[in-house]
């Protein structure tokens, strides 16, 4: 009899020992199939609140629901094994207090198994970063663009384009370090600016529309297969699969249509009589 030697997932202090070395690999995947492909080749998973724009067809993240993230979160993890898988608090479970924030993020936890949180924004948030982390959840930081705060912003444009405008993006990543996140997702900033926070701070950055300049690197997973009907201008496509499904659903149709379709005893080799 043999006995497998079981596979040791990557966990937060893993991907933060990391700074500074090889770069970090991190995808998207809401599925369990694709998270299977992802974590052949990814040190960490995202199960992103992105599954509101990608899977469901929202504008925004903003209706995405802490349901909807356990759901994917857990469908994630049955299909990975080795990646440290990250699901994001969606908007509105985790802002109102750090109290609320434990609750939702015990809850993400608990009921998918997942290895740590990612939740949106700096400064702000740094008290409930350190509130969650001392209390034993591994939380990923997300600054620059905060699509969450849609509302807010107006619209999904760079962050600190003018380099008067850096200082308040350097002290959010600064605060989320010190209060003690495990890596930090940088969105949408420019080279310069990507380059002077992974120096100045002493976790791993993940950029994502950053730049070369961070410690490793996020995208959505249906954005780089050309499977998004609006990626971010920024996204490099790795393949196309938009038009590739159409095709093959638009072959499989014209079979139905001119009855081509394989018959039953076809498949399962069944003799018809003449
Ligand atoms: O929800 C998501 O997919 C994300 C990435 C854009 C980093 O937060």
């Amino acid at each position: 009899m043999s006995v497998q030697a079981p596979i040791k997932r990557k966990t937060g202090p893993d991907i933060c020992a990391r700074k500074g070395g090889e770069p970090i690999v991190m995808l998207t995947s809401y599925h369990a199939h694709t998270a299977t492909m992802a974590d052949r080749y990814c040190d960490a998973i995202l199960v992103g609140d992105s599954l509101g724009n990608v899977m469901h067809g929202f504008e925004t993240t903003v209706p995405v629901t802490l349901e909807m993230m356990i759901l994917q979160g857990s469908a994630v993890m049955r299909g990975s094994r080795q990646a440290l898988v990250v699901v994001d608090m969606p908007f509105g479970t985790y802002e109102a207090s750090k109290e609320q924030a434990f609750h939702s993020a015990a809850r993400i936890m608990k009921e998918t198994q997942c290895g740590a949180v990612k939740l949106e924004g700096g400064v702000r948030m740094a008290e409930t970063i350190r509130f969650l982390s001392e209390r034993g959840i591994p939380v990923m930081g997300h600054i620059g663009l905060t699509p969450q705060s849609i509302n807010m912003l107006g619209s999904f444009r760079a962050q600190g384009r003018e380099e008067a405008d850096w200082a308040p993006i350097e002290n959010d990543a600064r605060a989320v370090a010190e209060a003690g996140t495990f890596a930090v997702v940088i969105e949408a900033v420019a080279e310069p600016l990507a380059r002077k926070i992974t120096a100045a701070i002493p976790v791993p950055t993940i950029g994502i529309g950053a730049s070369v300049a961070c410690d490793g690197q996020v995208l959505v997973l249906e954005d780089m297969l050309g499977l998004s009907p609006k990626p971010a201008k920024f996204v490099r496509r790795y393949g196309n699969l938009g038009p590739a499904i159409e095709e093959a659903v638009a072959a499989y149709a014209a079979d139905v249509r001119s009855r081509a379709f394989p018959a039953a005893e076809h498949v399962y080799g069944m003799k018809t009589k003449a």
